[in-house]
Formats: C-alpha cells, structure tokens, sequence
C-alpha cells in the first residue's frame, strides 16, 4: 500500500508530545511491512534540523489556495528516523510556521487549515496516488472534508481516507466562515450530520468534519474508544461518534522499540538488558550526582520516583503535586520532568521548583529535555501518571521498557496496558505495575504506597518485577497490522 500521513508532528524533528512519537513509529512500522510510507508536515523555523537527512528544496513551485487567492509554497523533502517527510514552507503568510513554538497559538485555526489545504495540493500536483491518505488530531482534521469537497471533484478520487484523533479535548472550533478560507463552502457543511459544532450552533467544528467524512476512524486505546462514547469522554463529540460507530475502532499504540531500547541507548550513561539490570543502578546514581540529589548515607538505598510530563489539566496536575509530597513522606526521591504552556501551571510549578531548589531529595526541572527524559525513565524505580484522562500515554510503556514501574490510574490507554501487581483478576504473567482509580489523593497514596512498600521491603520481587515489565512486547508490530487491516477494509 502507498500510505501518506499528513501530521503536525514526527519525532525527533517535530515532537511537542505523543503524537510525535506515534507518527514515527507506525510509519517506520508500516515501511517494515513493506508499504511506500511518507509524511506531510509544515516547515517550522523551530524544529530541529539536525535530525533531518537530506534535506533539499523540491524544484517545485506549489501554489495553493487560501482566503480567497493563490499562496506561493516551497516544498522541502528530507528523511527522518528512515521516512520520508515533505515539509511545505508558505512563502506568503511566511509566519505562519516561522514562530518559537509549534502551536497553541492564536491564530493556530488559519495556519493548520492552510496547511492541510496546501499538503493536499502538493499530493495532487506532485501525481502521487496513495491508497491512503491518514490525517492526525484537530489540525488536519480539514483534511477529510477537502477531498470530498474539492479534491475529489479534481480527480484526486482513489484514495480513502484514515483519522486518528489523539485527544477529543482538542477540536478545532471556530466562527463558520473560517472554514472559507481554505476553500470549504460553509453553507454546505454547517448542518447537524456534517461539521457544524454540537453545542455551539454557529461555529464550525474540524474534528467532527474528520469523523463525519474519513472512511475510517481510530483512536488510541480500546478504553479511550469506549469512554468518548460518554458525554464526559467525547467533549460534546460522543453523538456523532455513536452515529459513525461502525467505523469506529481503538488501536492501542505502541512505542518505536529501537529509539526506545535500554540495550543501545546513547543518552544514557550505561545500557542494561533484562538479563543484567546492574547498569540501571548506576544510572541511578549519575543522575543522583548530576541532579545533586543526596547519594549516601542511606540516600542511595531510596528508591527514586520520576515523571516525565506536559504539565496539562488532562495530566492530573494536582496529583502530580501531591506526588511530589507524598514520595517525601514515604522517604523516597522525586525527579519531575515538565513543562506547560498554561502560563500560570508554569508559575506554579516554578514556585514548587523554587521551595526545593537545594532539597537532597526532590528535583523539579521545568523544560523540554529529550536527553534528560532517557535518563529519567533508565534510572528511576517508579513512574507516576495520575492522568484525569489519557487516550493511550507513552511514558508508562517507555518507563516499564526501561525497567521502571508505572503507577497509573486506571483511565484510557493507561487501563489497556498496565495491569496490577495486586490484582487477583489478573493473570500472573501479565501483571507489570500499579494502578489506582480515582483522581484524588487517598486513591493515588492507595498505589504509589504499595509501590513504595514492595521496593522497600522485597528487593528480590521489585526485581523479578522490573525485569517482567522490560520483557512486555510495546513494539508497534501487532498495531500496525490492525491498521493495515482497516487500510484494505476501506479500500475494498
Ligand atoms: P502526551 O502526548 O499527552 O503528552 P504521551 O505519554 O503520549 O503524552 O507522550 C509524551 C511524550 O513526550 C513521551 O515521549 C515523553 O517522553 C515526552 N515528553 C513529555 N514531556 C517531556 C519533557 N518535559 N521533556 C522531554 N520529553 C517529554
Ligand atoms: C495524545 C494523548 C496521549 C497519546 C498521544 C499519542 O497526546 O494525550 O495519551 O499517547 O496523543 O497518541
């Protein structure tokens, strides 16, 4: 099959967060099967060129349509992580993608519509023909209805096309005629059954057009497909997704198990294996050193409690918080990784930071680090993830591949693959973590406690334990094949 995924983000080039991660993985997945994969992504002035191979400016002048006129493009191709990625540069609305940040940006409707119009320009003009065309989240949701709507008409016809919706909090909602500008007319798709919002009658909802005119829709997790079909879980989408349900499926995702391998990774100090996991120990230790946290004196034997997370509502923020005070009361250390784009979640954090600046035992860093975010998952003992709600999450996957032990609250993907120690409905073999099951703190200290008991007081099961979670298959394979299937479905 020829698959082309039209994206916001591919890591390591253009990561903000999971779906990052998710578009490089499935791509270098699919490409294993032997499938053409490529990808479509804007040019932003703030990705991170040392990553990209080969990159070079495609002899090509590709104009595509937005409020009202023709906008001048450059195409750029180049190859990430294996995959080739064509980035397209507006020559125009030039500062569009030419900003310190990759979004959350007021005007982020006008420059993702325009984005996804021109992405579909450029497979139209370049003569590709793909069977599939797979779109990404709210931002290119506008995807779907360009095709039918103007693409199709254009004889751009054989392909069919594939959504995946990461988060239902994020739908692109704005004024109808904002939709005008890349080419949609507005009174043909502000009805009930097509794109117009659920609760807000006059504006236009780009996630719902995804849903309503893709040939097959996916999440991320079996749990999270269930739970959008409740008002709560599908932010005012759970009617129209009840109405497509048919084509409607969750897939959990999987984690690219060569970036993600503890055998061969070179950010951190020293690799290990499930066989061996002494260098996870001294891994400990250099990042105690590194971050100055207390090392002797007993210090050494405390286990170290880490997260690595975007600092969002949806992440349980006031848990993450909590955690920070109950890992203290527990004699543990904890290492936090994060940063928000809420100003004031920020602030926040940056207080906390501040209280514990020189403290032996808590370390706050408030930032994007992709070097420290490996050495954190290779060399704390627990991880915790007190997410409200999670679509799949990655980091519970990443931390177990890397012998440390999630404990998670049982919501969305975090349910579909961390299974409970202590849990008799459990069968043994697959039992890899600790889960909790309300968003409150007596529920958290139900398992981070229970986590730090075992640690403390039975070494040898801590261990037989860390060396079962590293053995669990997260590879992309099996996922990759069910996405495959509905590929051939829809095409039949
Ligand atoms: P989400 O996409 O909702 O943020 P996921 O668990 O799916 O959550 O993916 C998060 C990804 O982003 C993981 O690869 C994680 O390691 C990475 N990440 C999150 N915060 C940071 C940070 N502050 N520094 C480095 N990597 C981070
Ligand atoms: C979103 C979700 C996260 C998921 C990621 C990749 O960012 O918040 O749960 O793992 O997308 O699908």
């Amino acid at each position: 099959l020829h698959v082309i995924h039209i994206a916001a983000e591919i890591a390591p080039v253009a990561k903000v967060g999971g779906l990052g991660d998710v578009l490089t993985g499935l791509c270098r997945s699919l490409q294993k099967k032997g499938h053409l994969v490529e990808a479509i992504l804007p040019k932003y002035d703030c990705m991170d060129y040392s990553r990209i191979i080969n990159l070079r400016e495609l002899d090509l002048e590709l104009p595509s349509f937005f409020d009202g006129h023709m906008h001048k493009n450059k195409v750029w191709s180049g190859i990430v992580e294996g995959i080739p990625v064509y980035f397209i540069e507006p020559l125009h609305p030039a500062k569009f993608f030419r900003r310190g940040e990759y979004y959350a940006e007021p005007d982020d409707f006008r420059r993702f519509t325009y984005f996804s119009r021109a992405a579909m320009e450029f497979i139209l003009q370049s003569g590709k023909r793909p069977d599939i065309i797979h779109s990404h989240d709210w931002q290119t949701s506008v995807v779907a209805p360009l095709y039918w709507n103007v693409y199709v008409p254009l004889g751009l016809d054989s392909a069919r096309l594939a959504f995946t919706c990461h988060n239902f909090l994020y739908q692109g909602i704005e004024n109808s005629e904002a939709i005008a500008a890349c080419g949609l007319t507005v009174q043909d798709l502000m009805s009930p059954d097509q794109m117009q919002d659920n609760f807000f009658h006059n504006k236009i909802n780009l996630l719902k057009g995804a849903i309503v005119f893709s040939n097959v829709v996916t999440t991320v997790s079996p749990t999270y497909a269930q739970e959008v079909l409740s008002p709560e879980g599908g932010k005012g989408l759970h009617g129209t997704l009840g109405a497509h349900s048919k084509k409607f499926f969750g897939i959990l995702n999987g984690i690219d198990v060569e970036v993600w391998n503890p055998a061969t990774d070179t950010l951190i100090d020293y690799q290990f294996t499930a066989d061996n996991i002494d260098g996870k120990f001294v891994n400990k230790q250099k990042l105690r050193e590194r971050l100055g946290l207390g090392n002797q004196g007993g210090d050494e034997r405390r286990p170290l409690v880490g997260c690595v997370t975007r600092l969002a509502p949806q992440k349980g923020v006031h848990l993450i918080k909590h955690a920070i005070h109950r890992t203290l009361e527990k004699g543990g250390q904890f290492i936090l990784l994060g940063s928000s784009n809420l100003p004031e979640v920020q602030h926040e954090f940056e207080v906390i930071a501040r209280q514990f600046e020189n403290h032996p035992q808590i370390r706050l860093v408030l930032k994007y680090d992709e070097t420290l975010s490996h050495a954190i998952y290779s060399a704390a003992d627990v991880f915790v993830i007190p997410s409200i709600f999670e679509p799949c999450g990655l980091t519970q996957m990443i931390s177990m591949r890397y012998g440390t032990i999630p404990v998670v609250r049982r919501t969305g993907g975090l349910a579909d693959s961390v299974f409970d120690v202590d849990d008799e409905r459990i069968p043994q073999e697959k039992k890899n973590g600790f889960v909790f099951d309300d968003a409150n703190e007596g529920s958290f200290n139900s398992g981070l406690d229970r986590a730090l008991n075992y640690y403390i007081q039975r070494p040898e099961w801590w261990q037989d334990l860390v060396r079962k979670a590293m053995l669990v298959d997260f590879s992309w394979d099996s996922s990759a094949d069910r996405y495959v299937d509905l590929y051939r479905l829809v095409l039949k």
